[in-house]
């Protein structure tokens, strides 16, 4: 280990994890400070505006530095949507994508007056034109257009083919141009594009891009207004060391600017993974070591339940003992106590030797990680905590199991229905 392993935002993580227990997510809110400024300082001019993808992380702290920052909010629920303005993100920012709105759903986003639907199917589009007349409201929607790009990312996280069940493809979304006229109170008159997460190249994104803007230009030649294109977000982060390279934010924002070139309107994006993956760690504890009779397993405090992207999609992240001596190597499967297989941080990584008691720190899990946590096996979840330069302050108590227990009850109180 590295003396300054150990230290993260200038907190002593032995220190910290003793304070507050493990598992722990641990957020640096240097690092998502220096995320935000240099998206800023890449955009400069642009009559952008980002909006954060709350589904990256959504914890009301992480929230209230993108509202410091001016940004907006992509949200896919109306959950999403109560995060968002309960952090003070006006609503006048908000985007709300996603192929399963409800008619709810969609109506306390009118009720609250959102900026923008991205709306990804004929069916929400009518649904939306129905909930906006009856509230007699004009409403701002923007198409989101399948573009039948390969992200080059893993299949799950991969949108913009035409297998994909996001979007719609160009021909229909031509179609719903041709036919706006009809729409009284839903002003159609943005794209959107989003083809996939964790890209690490910017050819997938040049080339949405390109078909993007193809369309925005036969649209505006066909007499319609468009006035904003929604680039989406999907920016790769390095989850391993000298193998992932992730693209400059100044370049991805080149090829926005290029293949965006003499757009008038107002360009929106939608990174999440970007802004927050790198400044998280989770920490987690060795609780023993157990020899099988393949493999010797190194087990975790930490499990599936609380990263679930390892056991979702076979994802690497790179772990760092937090060992405060030279120690030889050794190979592990990193594991947790889940009862599923699948619950396996690592195979055969090559770690200083562990003892129980060791800490460990899971790189890259500030996005999807307690977002897509849950409390399978009665997990409680687990703490997070912001750290700026030496302090900590804890953003999300470990859950107790009270907690966990708290909505449910024996069945006694029988109904008719
Ligand atoms: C519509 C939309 N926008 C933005 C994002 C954020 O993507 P990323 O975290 O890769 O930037 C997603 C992620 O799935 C998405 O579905």
């Amino acid at each position: 280990m590295r003396i300054d392993d150990a230290l993260f935002d200038g907190v002593d993580l032995h220190a910290l994890a003793l304070r507050v227990g493990t598992p722990c997510y641990a957020y640096s809110a240097t690092a998502i400070r220096q995320r935000i400024r240099s998206l800023i300082g890449a955009l400069g001019e642009l009559d952008a505006l980002v909006c954060y993808a709350v589904k990256a992380n959504a914890n009301l702290a992480i929230l209230q530095w993108m509202a410091h920052a001016g940004f907006g909010a992509d949200i896919v629920s109306a959950g999403e949507m109560q995060r968002a303005l309960r952090a003070g993100i006006p609503a006048s920012r908000i985007v709300f994508s996603g192929v399963g709105k409800s008619e709810d759903e969609i109506a306390q986003a009118l009720a609250a007056g959102i900026a923008r639907f991205n709306v990804e199917s004929v069916d929400e589009l009518h649904a939306l034109q129905r909930l906006a007349a009856a509230r007699d409201v004009i409403v701002n929607a923007a198409v989101r257009i399948n573009p039948d790009v390969d992200a080059n990312t893993h299949a799950k996280i991969s949108t913009g083919k035409s297998e994909n069940k996001f979007g719609v493809a160009i021909d229909e979304a031509r179609q719903w141009f041709a036919d706006s006229a009809r729409l009284t109170h839903v002003r159609l008159d943005g794209l959107h594009v989003h083809i996939g997460s964790q890209m690490l190249s910017l050819n997938p994104i040049r080339a949405a891009l390109q078909r993007t803007a193809a369309f925005w230009r036969e649209l505006v030649a066909a007499g319609h207004a468009i006035r904003s294109i929604d680039v989406g977000g999907g920016l790769g982060v390095c989850y391993r060391a000298g193998h992932d390279h992730p693209v400059a934010i100044a370049d991805y924002v080149g090829v926005i600017r290029r293949e965006l070139a003499g757009f008038e309107g107002r360009i929106l994006l939608e990174p999440g993974r970007w802004l927050v993956a790198e400044a998280g760690v989770l920490l987690t504890r060795v609780i023993r070591i157990k020899q099988g009779q393949e493999r010797r397993f190194l087990i975790v405090d930490a499990a599936m339940n609380d990263l679930a992207r390892p056991s979702l999609y076979d994802a690497w992240h790179d772990i760092v003992p937090l060992t405060r001596e030279q120690r030889p190597t050794q190979a592990y499967d990193v594991v947790g106590p889940v009862c599923e297989s699948s619950d396996i941080f690592a195979r055969a990584r090559e770690l200083p030797t562990c003892e129980a008691g060791d800490l460990l720190k899971i790189m890259t899990t500030g996005a999807y990680g307690t977002s897509m946590a849950s409390t399978f096996n009665s997990r409680p979840l687990a703490a997070e905590v912001v750290l700026d330069c030496g302090r900590y302050a804890v953003v999300r108590r470990r859950q107790s199991l009270d907690d966990l227990l708290m909505d449910e009850r024996p069945a006694r109180d029988w109904e008719n229905v």
